[in-house]
């Protein structure tokens, strides 16, 4: 009787421990709350996750210029805040594509609204894909202007080119094609910049813009920004590439004249029509040119469209090289996908899955009359080699 009775003062009285407890939990989620209020970006006091810019799909894909999507009009930290949310936004949804996805013949979404990273390729990309995902959420390193550019070729294979080098652990890259030498220019470096995904000492920042390599004035736009910009330029026949461009455009627009009809100004004296961009931008050696004049060809790297497909590792080791990278991108992180009928990545981007390129890549041609195909070649001959001659490269179209 005399120990209990000794006892019972010390112990706490029941509701009073019961009320503590309570305490530490709300407290816990009040704190919970306030953290993921501020990864919302209702908070400024944290800083958020920081991600990369690339908010709009392919121009080609999408019809122009939409990366902008109003931000640039924004104070910087509600341009980010905005930026943000579309990411996770994006996030989500290709985490249910991905689910929804039922297996390797699948090919996912082309990429071109990703933001920048670096990819989880195999053979130990999966951790480089870690590692730039931790990067991206706690706002390391820095933003900085692109080191390399894939400048060209529109429908030269630049979009595989790109998803395939984010492998790399040390490559980030800008998603959406940012149009900054082109349409953007007066936006200014700081606002270029600002696209950029961060990166860390020794990682290589670059963006793809296709349309560069036929604007006039953006050889000279890069050099200034640049010196050292390394160039790379995917090139495809251009008969074929002509015929790859025309499906684009088909395909948004079922009611355009035939591809015959639009490749010549006269039929009967069988004149081409230089003017159509399908068969202008396909002039490579003309474009080259204009290049030359600002950049030393040894810092242009000219990667062929057909061998990407056919050998996407032997071209992949070239662009490495040429970026002062270790061959970290084999042959061991791609398969064939017999559906797709391209080559595709084991794994896709800070995942597990395979990845292949979307359904505005590899598309079927139509049949186009075979005198016509004929005629595009001959037209196509001399420029093609003075382009190998320029190049030093002889990419075998004819
Ligand atoms: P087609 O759709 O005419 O076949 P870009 O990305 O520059 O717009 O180029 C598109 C072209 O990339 C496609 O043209 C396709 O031929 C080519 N390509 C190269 N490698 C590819 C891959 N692994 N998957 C899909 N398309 C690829």
């Amino acid at each position: 009787m005399a120990v209990s009775a000794a006892a019972a003062p010390a112990a706490e009285p029941l509701p009073r421990s019961i009320f503590k407890k309570f305490l530490v939990m709300l407290c816990s989620l009040l704190m919970s709350l306030y953290v993921f209020y501020c990864l919302a970006d209702r908070c400024q006091t944290l800083p958020g996750p920081i991600i990369a810019a690339g908010a709009a799909s392919e121009e080609e894909e999408g019809g122009g210029g939409g990366y902008l999507g109003g931000s640039a009009e924004l104070p910087p930290w509600q341009a980010a805040a905005a930026r943000r949310k579309r990411l996770l936004q994006r996030l989500k949804q290709r985490r249910r594509r991905q689910e929804a996805a039922p297996g390797p013949e699948v090919p996912a979404g082309d990429g071109g609204s990703r933001a920048g990273g670096s990819g989880g390729g195999g053979g130990g990309g999966s951790a480089a894909g870690t590692a730039g995902t931790l990067t991206l959420l706690l706002g390391e390193g820095s933003k900085r202007l692109p080191q390399a550019i894939i400048i060209g070729v529109k429908k030269g294979g630049t979009r595989a080119l790109l998803e395939f080098l984010r492998v790399h652990p040390d490559v980030r890259a800008v998603g959406a094609e940012p149009h900054f030498f082109d349409r953007n220019y007066e936006r200014g470096l700081a606002w270029y910049r600002d696209l950029m995904p961060r990166t860390l000492e020794g990682q290589i920042t670059m963006e793809k813009t296709p349309s560069y390599f036929v604007t006039k004035e953006a050889p000279a736009r890069i050099s200034s920004m640049a010196k050292g910009t390394k160039l790379i330029v995917v090139v495809r026949d251009p008969v074929t590439r002509a015929i790859s461009d025309y499906t684009q455009t088909l395909s948004k627009k079922p009611d355009i004249p035939t591809f015959e009809s639009l490749t010549f100004k006269n039929r009967t004296t069988g004149l081409i029509d230089t003017s159509w961009s399908a068969i202008q931008i396909g002039i490579y050696a003309k474009h080259l040119e204009n290049w030359l004049l600002y950049f030393p060809i040894g810092q242009i790297l000219f990667v062929s469209g057909e061998r990407l497909i056919s050998d996407p590792a032997g071209e992949l080791g070239r662009v490495q090289d040429f970026l002062g990278l270790k061959r970290i991108i084999t042959d061991k992180h791609f398969y064939f996908n017999k559906t797709k009928g391209f080559p595709c990545l084991k794994k896709a981007e800070g995942s597990s899955k395979p990845h292949c390129l979307g359904k505005t890549k590899g598309r079927t041609h139509p049949d186009i009359d075979q005198e016509v195909v004929q005629r595009l070649r001959d037209f196509y001959r001399p420029f093609n080699m003075k382009f190998y001659q320029m190049t030093g490269q002889d990419f075998g179209w004819d």
